[in-house]
């Protein structure tokens, strides 16, 4: 098996607030980065700035397709219009990957109100399009990038959904490498829930007037019985 540590995470649409915030703490953690972008310049620039602000050479910036190709899992990081678009196009780049589908299907304006796609929510939308060749895992919905790019502890748990155990449990490790509680959260079909609650975290943020609010997970574990 691949040691963690030297596993590539392409981040594609990773020039954005999320993308960026995941690249800065995956890289911190020890994983080379791929930042995807439609532009290579733009991806440069900001492989460039994680770079910088690590004081060594973790990340690159590629076109989309570069970084689907070259990297051991994908995470997906575009907006939902460019969801079904992106996935499209790099569908045969991906095939054999897990694919981790950050995509809330916000419908603006009103993005704190919950939108689900008539396949059941974003990310099975996202297995639909790839097909049973990739693994694709729900999880990061309910991270606001508004901490991702501050060293301190996020206080928001992370769901992962999806439907292959082994496919879970490496996104629970990229959970634990970016200094997040992630937890099993089943199949793919929950992930409507991670992604719904996300509108419902924006609406508590503009009523509240709070800055990146999020979910715990709260409860006692119970020790093994032998
Ligand atoms: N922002 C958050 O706090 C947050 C939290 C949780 C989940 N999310 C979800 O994460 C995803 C990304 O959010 P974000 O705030 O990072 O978005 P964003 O900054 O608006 O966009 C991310 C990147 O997507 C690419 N993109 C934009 N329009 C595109 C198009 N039409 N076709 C292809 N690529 C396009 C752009 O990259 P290039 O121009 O470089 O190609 C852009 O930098 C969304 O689905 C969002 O719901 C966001």
């Amino acid at each position: 098996m691949t040691d963690r540590l030297i596993l590539t995470l392409g981040i594609l649409g990773g020039t954005g607030k999320e993308g960026s915030g995941l690249a800065y703490r995956w890289a911190k953690a020890g994983y080379h980065i791929i930042i995807g972008s439609r532009t290579l310049e733009k991806a440069q620039r900001a492989a460039q700035a994680v770079n910088e602000r690590l004081g060594r050479e973790v990340a690159a910036g590629m076109l989309n397709e570069d970084a689907a190709r070259l990297c051991d899992i994908a995470v997906l990081t575009v907006p939902y219009s460019a969801h079904r678009a992106t996935l499209e196009a790099l569908k045969d780049k991906l095939q054999g990957k897990v694919l981790v589908d950050v995509t809330v299907p916000l419908k603006p304006p009103e993005v704190w109100v919950v939108n689900v796609p008539e396949a059941g929510s974003a990310s099975m939308e996202a297995q639909q399009i790839l097909g049973e060749g990739v693994q694709v895992v729900a999880a990061f919905q309910n991270i606001s990038h508004e901490h991702l790019l501050d060293d301190h502890p996020v206080p928001c748990d992370v769901l992962v959904c999806g439907n292959s155990e082994a496919a879970r449990e490496q996104v629970l490790q990229l959970a634990a490498a970016a200094d997040l509680t992630g937890w099993d959260a089943g199949p793919l079909q929950n992930a409507v829930v991670a992604e719904g609650l996300t509108s419902v975290l924006i609406g508590i943020n503009r009523r509240y007037k709070m800055r990146g609010a999020g979910i715990r997970i709260t409860g006692e574990q119970q020790p093994p019985v032998d």
